[in-house]
């Protein structure tokens, strides 16, 4: 059996281009324009991509991006007064500060300074409260595209037996309460797990979120199973000319598309729907903030 190749690239697509016409029904009633603010801070090259694309995705989807650029050597303090004049400027729905910041500032001091109700990334620990406990809150945009592609290829995903690889409160711990959310039996396992192997057979869904290339092999998969492979690990490729790199997930692809009954690829799998779900963010934080409703399907 040959899997089911999920097409992230153009379900996101789709999405993005759906949330325009929204942006644009809603500022053709009167609401303000959504802005979205992000901020980078220092050179990481794989943060400048990240950025680009989300600044390209959000000027194409008609809402305005506003970005700030700091130097690696910007402070705390500095970063924080930035953040305090965003809360503050009525203009920004969203606030976005590309993680991972220079070792001089602590990035839980930074996102926890975030206006929630701004928190576009869903990572302020109200907003994690707020999803532990069921309550509309603003959810994390990796493990929220997951969810949207999983619902899109199974259906309903009750009573299924979903693991999730990894623990990160980026995309593991977010993830494991929206497959619960959905009814799912999840169990969260990670590289202290005993016998993993013996635990992703047991599951009807995979989400691998370890950030260790081609870690979850054809015979960890259930005959069937569909798989989300959240990973993106650059690797050397000597193959492809010197000084040549290219992206792989964190699930042996060629093994696994051959057991599983769908699977995501890495490049166009998750990857561009975490910028579709951040669009969704922003256009949710704005009608909250700026008091417009949205139709059914952007809630
Ligand atoms: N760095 C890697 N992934 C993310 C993300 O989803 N949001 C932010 N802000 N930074 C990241």
């Amino acid at each position: 059996m040959s899997a089911k190749i999920i097409d992230g690239k153009a379900f996101a697509a789709n999405l993005t281009a759906r949330i325009g016409e929204v942006v644009k029904d809603a500022m053709a009633a009167g609401a303000p324009q959504p802005g979205l603010a992000v901020v980078l801070v220092g050179n990481d090259a794989a943060s400048e991509v990240y950025v680009r694309n989300k600044i390209r995705t959000t000027e194409a989807s008609g809402m305005a991006s506003i970005e700030h650029r700091l130097p690696a050597s910007t402070s705390q303090d500095e970063l924080l007064a930035l953040i305090d004049t965003l809360n503050n400027d009525h203009a920004i729905d969203g606030i976005l500060v590309q993680l991972p910041l220079p070792e001089q500032i602590n990035a839980d001091a930074v996102i926890n300074a975030i206006s929630p109700e701004k928190d576009v990334d869903g990572f302020h620990v109200v907003n994690v409260g707020r999803l532990w406990a069921g309550l509309p809150s603003l959810v994390p945009c990796t493990p929220y595209g997951s969810l949207l592609l999983l619902k899109d290829a199974l259906g309903d995903l009750s009573g299924m037996n979903a693991v999730v690889v990894g623990r990160s409160n980026i995309v593991g711990k977010p993830m494991a309460q929206l497959l619960l959310s959905e009814n799912c039996t999840v169990t969260i396992a990670h590289s202290r797990s005993k016998d993993l192997p013996a635990i992703c057979r047991e599951a009807d869904i995979i989400v691998a979120a370890v950030g260790r290339p081609d870690m979850v092999k054809g015979d960890w998969i259930k005959p069937g199973a569909v798989v989300i492979d959240v990973g993106i690990n650059r690797m050397e490729s000597p193959e492809r000319g010197e000084g040549k790199t290219r992206l792989t997930g964190d699930v042996d692809f060629n093994e696994a598309k051959e057991i599983a009954s769908a699977i995501t690829p890495v490049p166009g799998g998750v990857g561009p729907m975490t910028i579709a779900c951040l669009l969704r963010n922003t256009l949710v934080a704005a009608s909250r903030r700026q008091g417009f409703s949205l139709p059914k399907d952007m809630m």
